[in-house]
């Protein structure tokens, strides 16, 4: 798959943010190492707290579908500087996803390619709880 196929649906998605407090849309898609695609979008809520970013659903919704090998994930704004996953987002793509590779893209065309270690360099991961 194309990095573009998969900019494309991270964009579809962005359409469906429910981003009413924020204003703030964001859009995601990750793909697997067997070249499936899951897509998400950021959902807000009116305690703000709950919210949860566009990354975490895409991955949430790949997992639940029993998915567990992934290749690269895909991030869309509507920003100049390009949007990378906030901090919380990091940690779970780490966890779930491994060292893989983060494009990150807005609606102009700008890209940039990151590999997860370069976003999360010292991560905190099931290796310290001594499960490996
Ligand atoms: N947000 C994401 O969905 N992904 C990011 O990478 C950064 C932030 C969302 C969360 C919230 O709905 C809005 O953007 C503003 O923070």
């Amino acid at each position: 798959m194309k990095a573009e196929d998969l900019v494309r649906a991270a964009k579809c998605a962005r359409d469906h943010a429910r981003a009413a407090h924020s204003g703030f849309k964001v859009g995601a898609a990750v793909e697997t190492r067997k070249g499936k695609l899951y897509s998400g979008c950021n959902v807000e809520n009116s305690t703000y707290g709950l919210t949860v970013c566009a990354e975490r659903v895409a991955i949430w919704k790949a997992l639940s579908e029993g998915e567990s090998d992934f290749r690269r994930l895909v991030v869309v704004a509507d920003t100049e500087d390009l949007t990378p996953p906030c901090g919380a987002c990091r940690q779970i793509i780490w966890e779930y996803c491994g060292d893989i590779e983060v494009v990150l893209a807005n609606l102009k065309g700008g890209r940039a390619r990151y590999r997860m270690r370069e976003l999360l360099p010292f991560p905190f991961d099931s290796r310290f709880l001594g499960k490996e």
